[in-house]
């Protein structure tokens, strides 16, 4: 086993998270061993999973020598409020280029975002179009920040390089210490950088461990092949073996769209929450968990399984009220 070459680090979270078994869960739907990564108790605001990309992120731009940090995400994203603590944290500034910003409702988040100080840039631009613009938006800043004489740092949606990535690898590590390797880990997929980091961590380990990660936002093939690519870079950067492709797979879950929950979505969640007390959010939790209840309900994941709770919780505790994905302009987000 090569040991990894892990990227300088801004500690935050609260690490390991726990790793707990779901026997109620587990009833419920008559399957095999089951626990779930507790990533929602990541011990940092309400980062979740997104604590451990940046961790890295700010411990790589600190090195740099920094001194403030763009990024951007959508009006409802974990990464954007998380990104502003850490920067915080860091003891640098914060520029969040943010799309829909400037014609939704303002959502927890993106209020937290604000209260701890970032300087928020809202594109009007929603769905895909506001997708797209939010890097090309963080760049510009960055090069104008860059030529008032500011030492920016410009990191793209969600967190996902390959420094963010390694985050995950370190989770990897992290996960097959609490236990013996599972069979499967499920998650949700977005940006890529958690999964592309799991691949990466699981392979340096040498863990047989396959990943089902359920995209939430971007079709199968598109980012398949994205999360290939970042889970290479991040064990180059790492300095360790190649993840094979056939230990991941990907489900498309895009549903009704982006941050919009199908009525079995909310129906996973529920169960989660009524026999685990699992708070699970409709942009990714509860689509991870719906196809994973599926699945081994119908006996077809063998285990022992981890579902990794990300966490989502600000977002969770808005859904549970009027929901941000009510909103017609988000709707529209593949
Ligand atoms: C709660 C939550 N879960 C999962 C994800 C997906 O992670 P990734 O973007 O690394 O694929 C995110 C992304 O923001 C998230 O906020």
């Amino acid at each position: 086993m090569t040991s990894p070459a892990i990227p300088p680090r801004l500690p935050l979270g609260v690490l390991p998270t726990p790793l707990v078994p779901a026997p109620r869960l587990r009833a419920a739907l008559g399957c095999g061993p089951l626990w779930i990564k507790r990533d929602d108790l990541a011990g940092f605001g309400v980062a979740g999973n997104k604590t451990r990309p940046l961790e890295h992120l700010l411990g790589d731009a600190l090195a740099r020598g920094a001194d403030v940090l763009v990024t951007g995400g959508g009006p409802d994203s974990n990464f954007v409020a998380a990104a502003a603590l850490a920067a915080r944290v860091a003891g640098i500034d914060c520029e969040l280029v943010v799309w829909g910003a400037g014609t939704l409702d303002p959502t927890p988040n993106l209020a937290l975002a604000a209260a701890a100080g970032a300087t928020v840039v809202p594109l009007d631009d929603v769905g895909v179009d506001g997708r797209e613009r939010v890097d090309v938006v963080v760049a510009e800043r960055a090069t104008a920040l860059r030529a008032a004489g500011r030492h920016p740092v410009a990191v793209p949606r969600g967190g996902s390089t390959p420094v963010g990535a390694a985050g995950f690898a370190v989770a990897a590590a992290e996960l097959l210490d609490q236990g013996p390797a599972p069979d499967t880990v499920v998650l949700p997929l977005g940006s890529g950088g958690s999964t592309a980091g799991l691949l990466a961590g699981l392979a340096a380990a040498g863990a047989g461990t396959r990943v089902l990660a359920v995209s939430v936002s971007r079709p199968p093939a598109e980012i398949t092949e994205k999360v290939l690519d970042l889970a290479r870079a991040c064990a180059d950067l790492l300095g360790t073996p190649a993840p094979r492709a056939d230990r991941l797979e990907v489900v498309d879950h895009r549903g009704p769209g982006f941050g919009v929950a199908a009525p079995g979505d909310r129906a996973a969640a529920a169960t989660a929450l009524r026999t685990e007390g699992l708070l699970l959010d409709d942009t990714y939790g509860a689509k991870a968990f719906a196809i994973a209840l599926d699945r081994l309900s119908g006996g077809d994941l063998p285990g022992p399984v981890v579902l990794w709770h990300t966490g989502g919780v600000a977002s969770a505790l808005a859904h549970l009220g009027p929901r941000p994905s009510d909103h017609p302009a988000l709707t529209g987000a593949p």
